[in-house]
C-alpha cells in the first residue's frame, strides 16, 4: 500500500527553524573585516618593530620590510655594469694545472724579489697581502691585471712590467705550493657575520663562501683566510668605489657597491683573524 505523502505546500518541521538573520551575518563579516586589520597591523608592523635590527621608516617601509620586497626600486639599486673591460685575462683550468717540481724552483728563485713585502714564506709581515697558499690562478690572473695595467698598483705595476708569462706561471706555482696562512676555508656556523654567511638578498649581496670557499670556491676567487685587514678593507672599498675594476662581470663591485663602512670592517676583521682565533672550527 503507498505511503501517503504530505500534501503540496505543508510546512515541513525543520522549515521551522528561523533563516540566518541578516543583522547576524553583517556581524560577522564586519568582526573579519577588523581581525584581517588587526592580523596585518600585527603581522606586518608590530612583529618587525620588536626585531631587534628593525629600521624601518614609515608604516610602507615596515610592510615592505615584512613582506620581503624593496620598498625602494630606485636608481641606487642598479647593478653595476662590467663597462670598460675590467680584465683581458680570461681564466682557463690550465692555469691551475700542477706545476713540475722544476716550475716551483724556478718560482722560489723569482719569489726573492718579493719577499720583502710578501713576506719570506709568503706570509706579509706588513699589510701586503698573502700570497702562500693562494690559488695559482688568482696569482696568475693578478699579475697579468698589474701587467695590462687593469689593477692599479704602482708598486705592481711596475714589478709586473718585468715578468713574463713563464715567470708569472712560475710564481704562481711557487706560491700554489706553499703552505695557507689558515688550512680550513670558513664552514657555515650560525656565528659567522650575516655577510659572510648569508650575504643580503635584499641588497643582491650573495653569502662571500658562496665563491670565497665553505660553501663553494668559484674559479678565480681568491683565498681570503688570514689576509691582513687592513689589505681587506682596501680592496673592498675600492670594489665599492669602482677604483679597482679588474673583477670580470663586475663579480666584486657588485658585491661591495651597497656594503657600509662597519659591514666592511666587520667582514675584513673576521677573514684576517689569526687560526685559532673567534669563529673557526
Ligand atoms: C714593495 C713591496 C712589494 C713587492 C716587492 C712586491 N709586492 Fe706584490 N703587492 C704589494 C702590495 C702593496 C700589493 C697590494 C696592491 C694593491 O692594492 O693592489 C701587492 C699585491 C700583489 C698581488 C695580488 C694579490 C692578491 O691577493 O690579489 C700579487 C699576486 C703580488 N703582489 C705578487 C708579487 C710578486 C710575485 C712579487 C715579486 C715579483 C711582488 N708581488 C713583489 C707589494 C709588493
Ligand atoms: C659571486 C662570487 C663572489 C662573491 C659572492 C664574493 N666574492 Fe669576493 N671576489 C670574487 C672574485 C671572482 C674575486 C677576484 C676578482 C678579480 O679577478 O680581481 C674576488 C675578490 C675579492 C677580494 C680581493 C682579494 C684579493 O686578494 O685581491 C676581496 C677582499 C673579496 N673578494 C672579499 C669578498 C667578501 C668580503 C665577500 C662577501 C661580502 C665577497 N668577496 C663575496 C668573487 C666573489
Amino acid at each position: 500500500m503507498a505511503r501517503s505523502t504530505p500534501p503540496q505546500g505543508t510546512q515541513l518541521p525543520c522549515d521551522a527553524v528561523a533563516p540566518p538573520s541578516i543583522a547576524w551575518a553583517r556581524w560577522s563579516l564586519a568582526a573579519l573585516a577588523v581581525l584581517t586589520v588587526a592580523a596585518v597591523l600585527v603581522g606586518f608592523v608590530l612583529l618587525p618593530s620588536v626585531q631587534r635590527d628593525f629600521s624601518a621608516q614609515g608604516l610602507w617601509d615596515s610592510i615592505c620590510r615584512a613582506a620581503g620586497v624593496p620598498a625602494d626600486w630606485g636608481k641606487s639599486r642598479e647593478p653595476v655594469k662590467a663597462g670598460w673591460p675590467g680584465t683581458e685575462v680570461v681564466l682557463a683550468r690550465a692555469m691551475a694545472a700542477r706545476a713540475g717540481d722544476a716550475a716551483i724552483g724556478r718560482g722560489g728563485t723569482l719569489a726573492l724579489n718579493c719577499t720583502m713585502c710578501h713576506g719570506a714564506q709568503g706570509l706579509s709581515a706588513s699589510d701586503a697581502p698573502n700570497l702562500a697558499g693562494q690559488y695559482p690562478e688568482v696569482i696568475v690572473k693578478q699579475l697579468m691585471d698589474y701587467r695590462s695595467g687593469h689593477r692599479r698598483s704602482a708598486i705592481m705595476q711596475a714589478l709586473a712590467q718585468g715578468l713574463s708569462d713563464r715567470d708569472i706561471a712560475d710564481l704562481a706555482a711557487y706560491y700554489a705550493y706553499l703552505p695557507k696562512a689558515r688550512t680550513a676555508p670558513t664552514t657555515y656556523d650560525e656565528s659567522l657575520p650575516a655577510l659572510v654567511r648569508v650575504g643580503a638578498p635584499l641588497r643582491n649581496i650573495a653569502p662571500c663562501i658562496a665563491c670565497h670557499g665553505g660553501i663553494d670556491q668559484k674559479f678565480g676567487a681568491p683565498w681570503l683566510e688570514g689576509m691582513p685587514a687592513a689589505y681587506l678593507t682596501e680592496q673592498l672599498a675600492a670594489f665599492r668605489s669602482a677604483e679597482r675594476r679588474n673583477d670580470a662581470q663586475a663579480q666584486m663591485r657588485n658585491v661591495a657597491r651597497s656594503m657600509t663602512d662597519q659591514e666592511i670592517a666587520e667582514v675584513a676583521r673576521f677573514y684576517s683573524r689569526k687560526a685559532g682565533g673567534g669563529g673557526e672550527k
